[in-house]
């Protein structure tokens, strides 16, 4: 089964009014007629419906990077699906690693707000990822799956199709190193593995598999020949419009 690749950039807590819509304009430019991929951003919340407006028409999804499970309410800080849907996002991040080790959001949280997502109609690109002393320790694999499922947990099958995994290694995000290809397709192989244990083969089968962890235009080409790597979601090179946009339109 084909999967269309997902190229995303995650801005994290970048962007200040003027410097997210410049970087907007350009990307969206670079993605001018695109369209045997999807391309998502996930700008700070703060320039979420300025980006919106400056991307206009262009092939662009846009994301939240975190959300309540709630539409409203006494959640002071949060982000509710509503207000992402307002402000023109029709996706979010949920999970991200900087959530859980610095935040300290834990799978169970994690699946709320997964189920949020999903209740107000959002697409929702779960990530999960070890860190290096759990690589380090063999315990790799025991941790995806326990984030595989937990954070999956009561997700009815019929809803998977607005669900995307990004795979993120931690001990790749931000420091330059990119996990090699056999390391990557090892780990998404393993996670389509699990979600046709969690659902049907078909539903493992469509699920597209993100990898994150210093992409770069140097790596993705490989990266995205790997049959289990259905795009990537990146971070530092997503916030330079040429960097991103070799990342885009990688062959
Ligand atoms: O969410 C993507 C991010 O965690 C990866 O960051 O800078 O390693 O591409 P970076």
């Amino acid at each position: 089964m084909s999967r269309k690749p997902l190229i995303a950039g995650n801005w994290k807590m970048n962007g200040v009014l003027i410097d997210a819509c410049n970087l907007a304009a350009g990307i969206a430019a670079a993605c001018r007629g695109v369209s045997d991929r999807d391309v998502l951003l996930a700008p700070p919340f703060t320039v979420l419906s300025e980006v919106a407006h400056t991307i206009g028409d262009a092939p662009i999804i846009l994301a939240g990077q975190n959300v309540c499970w709630e539409g409203k309410g006494a959640f002071t800080g949060e982000i509710s699906p509503v207000m992402l849907r307002d402000a023109g996002a029709t996706a979010t991040l949920v999970g991200h690693s900087e959530r859980r080790q610095i935040f300290g959001e834990t799978d169970e949280l994690i699946n709320r707000r997964l189920k949020g997502a999903l209740d107000f109609g959002l697409l929702a690109i779960l990530c999960i990822g070890e860190t290096l002393y759990q690589r380090e320790k063999s315990q790799t694999f025991a941790v995806l799956e326990e984030q595989i499922r937990k954070g999956l947990a009561d997700i009815a099958a019929d809803r998977m199709g607005r669900v995307a995994i990004a795979y993120e290694p931690v001990w790749a995000i931000g420091t330059g190193k990119t996990a090699s290809n056999d390391q990557a397709q090892e780990a998404h192989a393993f996670i389509r593995t699990l979600l046709a244990d969690l659902f049907e083969k078909d539903i493992a089968a469509q699920t597209r598999i993100l990898y994150g962890g210093s992409v770069k235009p140097t790596t993705i080409d490989e990266l995205m020949a790997q049959p289990d790597i259905d795009g990537a979601l990146v971070g530092g090179a997503a916030l330079d419009v040429d960097t991103f946009g070799r990342i885009i339109h990688f062959t």
